[in-house]
Formats: C-alpha cells, sequence, structure tokens
C-alpha cells in the first residue's frame, strides 16, 4: 500500500515542478517581451519631435488674429460644468464672448446631465441667461473613475467629451473658472473692456491640438547633459527676439507652412516631463472619435493593459491633466500627431503667478525653459504682463477662489492670509489693524499687489455686468 501512495505523489511533485518552471519562464519572457518590444516601438526618435511639436509664440498668434476666421459654422467654443457654480461661471465667460464681437455663432457648454433635474430654479435661472446670449447647453454624462473620490479632480475627466463633439471642425476649449479679459493702463488706473480670443480658431489645421506649457511645473533640467546644453544656449535679449519673430512673421505670411514655426531646443524637456509638460486648462482642439475612446482607455484601462501595456495604466494620483499627457507623449513618440504649445503668457496665466516670489520660468518663451535659473525675476513686469493677457485662469489654492469667498471674507485674517501680498510701502496701519496672526507676505512688487487684487475684482464687475446689465 505505500507504494501505491507514494508513487503518484512524487510524480505529481515531479509535474508541479515543471509546470511551474514553464509558467515561470512564460512568464518572464512575457515581460521581456512586453516591456522591450510592445512598449518601446518609438518610430520618432528625439529628433523627430522637432516636426511634430511647434512653439506658436505670441507674435505669430497676433498675425492669426488680423485673418479672416473661416467656416464658422463649423467652429465652437466649450466649457463644461459639473455643478451650478461652473455652469454659472462658464455662462459669464461666454456672454462676455458675445459682448466681446465673436465670429463664433457656437458657444457650447456641455454640463452634467443631472444638473437639469437638482434644482428646478437654479437651472431655470442658469437656462434663461444661457438662452438670452444664444449659448447652447448639451448634456453630457459624467466620467468618474471612482464614484466615492470627493476630490474635486474627481470628474475632471468630463473635461474630454469635448474631444467627442464631432459636429465641429475645431473647438476653443477653456476651463470655466477662467476669466476673459482686456485690460489696459491709463494713467497708472487698470481698466478692462470685452473681448474675444476668435484668433485661436486659426492656428493651422496640420497642428491637431494646441495647448500651452505646464510651465510652473516643468522641470528645469539639471544634470551634466543640461549644463552642457545650458552653455551653448543663448537666450536672446528682447531686441533680438523681436527681429526674429518679425522675420518668422513675414515668411509664415509669405508662404502659409506651418514648419518654420520654432521646435524645442532641448528635446529631453518634453520626454522628461511625461506627466505634466502640458497644461490642459485652455486647448485648441480637433474632435476625433478615435481621439475620444483612446482618451477613454487611458482613463478605464481595459483589462488586457494590465498586461500588454502596464507603462500606460492610470495611476490614483493621474487626472486630466496626468492621462491627457500620457496620450499625448504616445501620440508624439509615434509621429502620429502635431502639436502646437500655445504661448501661455497670454492664454496661460495663473492669477497664482503674481504671488509667485520667483518669475523667469513664466517670462521665457516655452524653448528656452530648461536653460535658466530658477530662482530669477529677470525680465519680469507684472504690469506689463497683465496687459498681455487674454485669459486668467483662477489658482491661487489655498486662497478660495473668489466665487468661493462668503460675505465679509476680505475684510478678515484667515489661515490662508499667509497666502496673500502686501505692498510693502502700503497702508501699515491697515495692515496691522487686520493681520493680527496670518500675516500677509510683504513685498517689494507692489504692482504684482495691485494686479492680483485687481484681478479678484475684476471677477465681481464681470459677474455683475452678466446678471444685471442687458
Ligand atoms: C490706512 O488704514 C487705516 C486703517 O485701515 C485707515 O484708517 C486709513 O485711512 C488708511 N490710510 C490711508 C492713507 O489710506
Amino acid at each position: 500500500m505505500p507504494d501505491l501512495s507514494t508513487k503518484p505523489d512524487k510524480k505529481w511533485k515531479r509535474f508541479l515542478r515543471n509546470w511551474e518552471f514553464k509558467i515561470a519562464v512564460f512568464v518572464i519572457l512575457y515581460f521581456l517581451f512586453s516591456h522591450y518590444v510592445l512598449e518601446n516601438t518609438h518610430v520618432v526618435g528625439e529628433r523627430g519631435l522637432r516636426n511634430h511639436l511647434k512653439v506658436i509664440p505670441e507674435e505669430v498668434v497676433d498675425y492669426y488674429g488680423k485673418q479672416p476666421v473661416e467656416g464658422a459654422e463649423k467652429l465652437a467654443y466649450a466649457q463644461y460644468a459639473t455643478n451650478y457654480d461652473y455652469l454659472n461661471l462658464a455662462i459669464i465667460n461666454f456672454a462676455h464672448l458675445r459682448k466681446g464681437g465673436t465670429k463664433i455663432p457656437n458657444l457650447v457648454i456641455l454640463y452634467d446631465e443631472v444638473l437639469q433635474y437638482h434644482s428646478a430654479q437654479m437651472w431655470n435661472n442658469l437656462y434663461q441667461v444661457a438662452n438670452h446670449y444664444k449659448i447652447t447647453l448639451r448634456p453630457v454624462h459624467l466620467i468618474k473613475v471612482n464614484y466615492d473620490d470627493d476630490t474635486p479632480w474627481a470628474a475632471s475627466f468630463t473635461k474630454f467629451h469635448i474631444f467627442n463633439q464631432v459636429d465641429f471642425d475645431r473647438i476653443v476649449y477653456f476651463d470655466s473658472d477662467s476669466m476673459l479679459v482686456h485690460p489696459t493702463l491709463d494713467n497708472g488706473e487698470i481698466s478692462s473692456s470685452y473681448s474675444n480670443i476668435d484668433e485661436l480658431f486659426n492656428v493651422p489645421k496640420e497642428l491637431e491640438f494646441a495647448l500651452p506649457q505646464a510651465y510652473w511645473l516643468n522641470n528645469v533640467v539639471e544634470g551634466k547633459s543640461a549644463l552642457k546644453y545650458r552653455k551653448k544656449v543663448e537666450i536672446p535679449d528682447a531686441r533680438r527676439y523681436g527681429l526674429r519673430m518679425r522675420k518668422l512673421v513675414h515668411d509664415i505670411s509669405e508662404t502659409g507652412d506651418w514648419k518654420l514655426l520654432p521646435s524645442l531646443i532641448f528635446e529631453a524637456h518634453k520626454f522628461d516631463n511625461p506627466d505634466n509638460f502640458f497644461a490642459n486648462h485652455i486647448m485648441v482642439v480637433t474632435p476625433s472619435k478615435s481621439t475620444f475612446e483612446d482618451l477613454m482607455k487611458y482613463v478605464h484601462n481595459p483589462v488586457r493593459w494590465s498586461l500588454t501595456n502596464r507603462k500606460n495604466l492610470r495611476k490614483k494620483t493621474d487626472y486630466d491633466m496626468e492621462i491627457l499627457n500620457k496620450y499625448l507623449n504616445n501620440e508624439l513618440k509615434s509621429g502620429r500627431v502635431n502639436i502646437g504649445i500655445l504661448p501661455h503668457r497670454v492664454y496661460g496665466v495663473l492669477t497664482g503667478e503674481f504671488r509667485e516670489p520667483w518669475h523667469e520660468r513664466f517670462v521665457v518663451q516655452p524653448q528656452y525653459l530648461p536653460f535658466i535659473k530658477k530662482r530669477s525675476n529677470r525680465g519680469w513686469d507684472a504690469m506689463k504682463t497683465l496687459q498681455k493677457v487674454k485669459l486668467i485662469h483662477f489658482s491661487d489654492s489655498p486662497i478660495p477662489k473668489p466665487w468661493e469667498m462668503e460675505e465679509g471674507d476680505e475684510e478678515y485674517e484667515h489661515p490662508y492670509s499667509t497666502k496673500l501680498i502686501f505692498c510693502k510701502t502700503g497702508n501699515m496701519s491697515e495692515y496691522r489693524a487686520k493681520y493680527s496672526h496670518f500675516k500677509p507676505r510683504l513685498v517689494d512688487d507692489c504692482d504684482s499687489v495691485e494686479v492680483w487684487n485687481w484681478l479678484r475684482n475684476q471677477f465681481k464687475k464681470e459677474r455683475e455686468g452678466i446678471w444685471f446689465s442687458e
């Protein structure tokens, strides 16, 4: 009897060993295969990027603005809203565009379909104002990965619906917590008038997407190879740069060739920042079903991706910006897409920039970003900066956004008051009276203080102008 029981056992063990061994070999081979073959089939090397990623300078966008906008009936501005506050903001922005004489007939707000039902009164009020300004309200379903995620970014994937609005040839999208401005300085007084950004519809169609660079996140490249580059690259002074731009605009107006647009100088600059190179608070977009479907794969990873595409699996901390960057990164590497970098100083400015102690990352043109010193203010002038801005994005966390402020909030100090700035030569008795614990930072750059406060006040004026005037 012992014979019978031990023999099959040994066989089984031997078999198991074999079986495990085979699986192990298979897994290792598969891992190597998928890692080095499936995921590294880049057609575009670092050099190929030159032809697919282009910087669109302010001067060239100005030139686009002087050309007529064609085929406007197939063009649209778009924003999205997942709550009533943001729907209200989106309406304010579009009313501004109407008053600013936009030539684009389609102003489209994609809203979470449930907003129609939650509060009939809110909805009716907003609907009427939208109607008054001929704004199109389009219901979409919320795109969220994790329904328990309560962070403000959880529903940000909903933004991707703009890529799916294929009845338009081209869309200029911006976040609804932005504000359109057209500031002028007269005798030291800042004022603003209604405006539009129609020029963005003339960004060449060959650039399927155009977005600003997330200049505030990009790593200033460190290390040996960067130093070698930094020595070679000279950032042109304003005069030389101006001459270069005049020539560029002239050449583009003669040939219409978008390939004349500048490229990045140090291309690792792009691939060293895989998840945060592009900002997406403003975008020029060519809608397409396949782009939308691809993006949805990056959001809701197909099961097979855990075997074949682990590198692109969505991480817990990935939201709309990281996902879009991953997608664009891969499209660029495979040479399937051309992308333009919008001038962030005109369309991509964050209100928080005026509270920053160092500004050179903001000041330089995108292609020179890797070659600057981070802690420098060379070329910064708050008033000059403001006068170029056409779209400003409210971003001052942890300071509440202007529409989140309660009545009287501004009169008192709060823990976030330490993040405010106050002019050193300003009214110090006001400073001492108002702030006893949480004191704002005192700064020499009083223009920045003035601009930051002006932007907050301008928001209130803007809101009143839309709601209480005809
Ligand atoms: C300075 O602030 C104090 C206290 O808020 C106020 O009474 C005073 O009028 C201010 N002075 C000037 C010159 O604005």
